[in-house]
């Protein structure tokens, strides 16, 4: 298959839907990471998304929606949920009980009786999604375990020739995944930090995020190694050792070759930046022989808990 670079204009925008109706796989940008789309009804779609990331289909998708008003006939939303719904459009998925006959794929929520939804605020993507009409699925668009994808060049990079299409609308400004809430016993609890920080959750709902008691799914995004570079990862580094690369943060001496996720120690900075720079890291070690990389310490506040927690996985052993 020859997979089709579309602009993001009108004509980018309905091909792409077309796409979508015909039952393929189109990737298209969020404000969040480029996701890999299909028509979230549709049985034989959903399984392309699964077969071209070779993603184990124990773990579901999320459902992406143009507006609020789209969840009343897929899930139900709990009180606790209420007070987060401003944060949507934008970089937030909650897992909400799942509605019976919704018409969802079950490959989608992989059996669960929960969905996951996000109402991404990127234009186009909205415009994607009011233009196809239904539920979205997509999981990131990178082959399964491997660095999320935010640009088109780099979905291009994973899965050229296994998807359809890629609507290219540039690189992601968040950078970062969408930071994944559930609930337990009625309370928020954080199943993955993201491109919301807790602390913005924690005004809204005004109570301190739990942590899952339940472990519903062994999902490779909440596994120990994910986001996995080809080459060695080792975080919380003073400085690279000899046969390391370095990727800096704020003001580090340039002593090994390699990059700086933002030198100002910007954390929004660093978090758009974190997936390509970690593409780079690895042709950087891969062009200077080194056996891997060693990176700077990043503050564990705001958006620095999802980008340590990206960069804990992919230094996690293989
Ligand atoms: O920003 C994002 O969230 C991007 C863009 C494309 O929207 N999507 C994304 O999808 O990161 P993915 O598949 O790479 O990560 C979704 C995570 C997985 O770890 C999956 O296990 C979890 O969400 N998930 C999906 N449905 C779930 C459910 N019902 N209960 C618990 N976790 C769920
Ligand atoms: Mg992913």
């Amino acid at each position: 298959m020859k997979t089709e670079h579309l602009n993001s204009d009108q004509a980018g925008i309905a091909a792409a839907a077309a796409f979508l109706q015909r039952g393929e796989v189109v990737a298209f940008a969020t404000e969040t990471v480029y996701g890999l789309g299909a028509d979230a009804c549709n049985d034989a779609a959903v399984a392309k998304v699964f077969a071209a990331k070779s993603r184990p289909d124990f773990n579901p998708l999320i459902v992406h929606l143009a507006d609020v008003s789209q969840i009343a006939s897929i899930a139900e939303i709990p009180d606790a949920a209420q007070n987060l719904l401003s944060l949507w459009p934008g970089p937030l998925t909650l897992v909400l009980p799942r509605k019976q006959g919704s018409g969802l794929s079950d490959l989608v929520t992989a059996g669960l009786d929960t969905v996951a939804i996000r109402i991404p605020a990127h234009p186009v993507a909205q415009q994607l999604l009011r233009s196809f009409g239904g539920p979205v699925a997509a999981p990131s668009a990178n082959p399964s375990g491997k660095v999320s994808a935010t640009s088109a060049a780099h979905v291009f990079d994973g899965l050229s020739g296994r998807i359809a299409a890629v609507l290219d609308a540039g690189d992601c400004a968040v950078g970062l995944e969408s930071t994944i809430i559930g609930f337990e016993n009625g309370s928020a609890v954080l199943l993955r930090p993201g491109g919301v920080p807790v602390a913005e959750i924690e005004k809204l709902t005004g109570q301190k995020l739990g942590q899952p008691k339940v472990k519903t799914i062994s999902a490779p995004g909440q596994l120990a190694s994910h986001y996995a570079p080809d080459v060695a990862v080792r975080i919380n580094a003073k400085a690279p050792r000899a046969n390391e690369a370095w990727l800096g943060f704020g003001q580090n001496p340039r002593i090994a070759p390699g990059l700086n996720l933002s030198p100002s120690a910007d954390l929004a900075e660093a978090a758009a930046y974190l997936f390509d720079a970690l593409r780079k890291m690895d042709a950087i070690c891969k062009k200077h022989g080194l056996q891997g990389f060693a990176v700077a310490p990043i503050p564990q506040t705001g958006l620095g808990l999802a980008i340590n927690d990206r960069l804990s996985r992919a230094a996690a052993p293989r």
